[in-house]
């Protein structure tokens, strides 16, 4: 997958596994992954999905209708990849945390939704429930950090609320946090991500 990294300046400190929207690619997250953590390591990758030249890490059939079986094989596909640049660059796979928007949002989602190990913890901007037809791994203890919008008309309140308590159920220590904005990404949603993650 065509991926940037970039190695943190303290080991000790997770690698941040940036996601991004439909139409986006690796470099757009950089700046908030910097902004989160200036001292963890990056790792940032471009859906191999092109939806009419748009990257997206899953196809879709139309606007929030998943193709439930590329959701699967990508899932299958990001999971591998993270290990695999892992081994290469000698990073703690066990301490992955996703920073995710939208698109990324929801396949970060889903990493969560099939394995218990595959993310430390997820930051997930505007996510949908990537799947409802899904048995939850167990995630005990995975923290998990959700920013939604009450005007957003891709990902009704619902979406959130439900990925909010199917995440619990499952035994992760979810925050679910509101701007009364769209689906956009905003900084004070940025903020109340980094707030987050500073307590982690
Ligand atoms: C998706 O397809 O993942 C969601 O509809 C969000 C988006 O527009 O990318």
């Amino acid at each position: 997958m065509k991926h940037i990294f970039q190695q943190g300046s303290n080991p000790a400190k997770p690698t941040f596994l940036m996601l991004h929207g439909t139409g986006g690619n690796e470099n757009d997250l950089l700046a908030i992954a910097a902004h989160i953590d200036p001292e963890a390591s990056v790792l940032s990758v471009r859906g191999n999905v092109s939806e009419n030249g748009m990257p997206r890490f899953f196809k879709r059939l139309s606007e929030g209708v998943f193709d439930m079986e590329d959701l699967k094989v990508r899932t299958e596909e990001l999971h591998e990849f993270i290990g695999e640049v892992a081994e290469e660059h000698g990073f703690d796979r066990s301490n992955v945390i996703a920073i995710g928007y939208s698109n990324g949002a929801n396949i970060a989602a889903n990493l969560l939704f099939t394995y218990s190990d595959s993310l430390k913890g997820a930051i997930l901007h505007h996510p949908m429930v990537p799947n409802r037809e899904a048995d939850l791994p167990d995630l005990t203890g995975v923290p998990v950090f959700i920013a939604a919008g009450t005007n957003d008309p891709i990902c009704p309140a619902e979406e959130s609320t439900d990925l909010d308590k199917l995440l619990t159920s499952a035994g992760a220590n979810t925050e679910l946090h509101w701007e009364d904005f769209g689906h956009q990404l905003t900084m004070p949603e940025v903020e109340a991500a980094k707030a987050w993650y500073d307590k982690l």
